[in-house]
């Protein structure tokens, strides 16, 4: 049989998505290229958060821990939102925190903030339900949202990059998510307690007027990366319908290892 080819054999939404690709991994790559190139120390790639400090040194010794005593069961399959004793210490970790009561049912584990945010956009988006990104945001973020047949729906951001809340509220439907970051990339900016206060207010001002319920799906992987006593607020104060999405890929320079809470 002859195959035409102008016939994709892959789906071609995907065909596209390589096409096209991810700008930051085609830079990432070509770093890696000159890299091999040009030496390690003549490149410096600023294209993916990729850590350069090696994680610390409690990692090795729990990962030698396990290797050497492990636990029977542990290479196993589990719930599938991960071991309940786990969820159950974040969520104390968390309570701890915020004074806010969690449980190990709202924790659920995942692989990177890259899976976290597509299993939550999985869980929330209907075929064309509109997910709302910041500008500047995290590219991926596209890639994200249309993975799970969402539309991404650009807001410009406001004042030092701070969310134009007004541009928000006017962009709000019947069918909206809303995604942040912060501390943010690329920018750096934290969004305080003021603005995610704000931010909550017109959220819930507009679940009351449309009828719905709409969820904001805080991507935190810096959270703990500030510094001069920044704090970086957490968003569950504000809004109760928030999904928050935290990896260890940069605060424990894990981001070959993929691990989420
Ligand atoms: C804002 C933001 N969100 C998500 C990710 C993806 O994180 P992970 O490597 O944990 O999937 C990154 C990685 O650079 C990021 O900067």
């Amino acid at each position: 049989m002859k195959v035409s080819n102008k016939t994709s054999v892959i789906s071609r939404e995907i065909q596209q998505q390589i096409e096209r690709g991810s700008f930051i991994r085609k830079a990432f790559e070509e770093g890696v290229a000159l890299k091999k190139q040009y030496g390690e120390d003549k490149v410096f790639d600023l294209s993916l958060g990729n850590p350069i400090l090696e994680p610390p040194q409690e990692f090795y010794q729990q990962l030698q821990k396990l290797a050497n005593h492990p636990i029977s069961g542990m290479h196993r399959y589990m719930v599938n939102a991960g071991y309940p004793e786990t969820r159950a210490e974040i969520a104390q970790y968390l309570t701890s925190e915020t004074g806010l009561p969690f449980t190990a049912k709202d924790i659920i584990m995942s692989i990177g903030a890259g899976g976290g945010i597509s299993i939550t956009l999985r869980a929330l988006l209907s075929q064309g339900d509109e997910a709302i990104a910041f500008a500047p945001y995290f590219p991926e973020f596209l890639l994200y949202i249309a993975n799970q047949s969402g539309i991404a729906k650009v807001v410009p951001s406001g004042v030092n990059f701070n969310p134009d809340l007004k541009a928000l509220e006017r962009a709000i439907t019947h069918r909206t998510k809303v995604i942040i970051n912060s501390p943010h990339n690329p920018t750096g900016v934290v969004y305080k307690e003021d603005v995610l206060r704000q931010m909550g207010q017109i959220i819930q001002a507009k679940e009351s007027r449309l009828g719905t319920r709409i969820f904001i799906l805080s991507d935190e992987p810096y959270r703990k990366l500030v510094y001069d006593g920044v704090k970086c607020p957490y968003v569950f104060y504000y809004h109760p319908r928030t999904i928050a999405v935290t990896p260890h890929s940069k605060d424990l320079s894990l981001a070959g290892e993929r691990i989420v809470m």
